[in-house]
């Protein structure tokens, strides 16, 4: 089975953080995609969010990794698709706690206030943790069909 990819995007607070986390995905063999920005030149972080939300909402990636100065920004750009679960994560059990729980498919990180090993570790464990399901069906489900207008 072919692994879709995993999409990337940042703003210029995210560049460097973002480019560390797209080696590893490369480094470990995963498919990447990336979606800018490619420098640390001053961009809006809403448009890499929205970036982000069309390549999960069409199918071009299956997860995502966000990165801004705080994460805050570029997940809530993100979240406006209901095709997206983005959650700011600030280490490996909150990367966990997304993905059993929350079933996150893209998980952010904020450059400006996460050390790069703690986020390096937080990825992997967003990767490797599948959702629980069960009693969290329903409330996922409410995130994309009762949670709009
Ligand atoms: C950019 O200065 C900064 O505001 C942005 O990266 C992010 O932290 C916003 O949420």
């Amino acid at each position: 089975m072919t692994e879709s990819a995993i999409a990337v995007a940042s703003d210029h607070a995210g560049f460097d953080l973002k480019e560390i986390l797209k080696r590893d995905l490369q480094t470990a063999g995963h498919e990447v995609l990336d979606l800018g920005t490619g420098s640390t030149e001053s961009v809006d972080y809403p448009d890499f969010g929205k970036a982000m939300a069309e390549a999960i909402a069409s199918g071009r990636a299956e997860r995502g990794v966000l990165v801004c100065g705080t994460g805050i920004g570029i997940s809530i750009a993100a979240n406006r698709n209901p095709n997206v679960r983005a959650a700011v994560v600030h280490d490996a059990t909150s990367a966990r706690l997304a993905r059993e729980h929350n079933d996150a498919n893209v998980v952010a990180f904020g450059q400006r206030l996460i050390g790069v090993e703690v986020a390096r570790e937080a990825l992997q464990v967003f990767l490797k943790t599948g959702w629980d399901g069960g009693r969290h069906v329903r409330r996922v489900e409410k995130l994309s069909k009762g949670c709009q207008r």
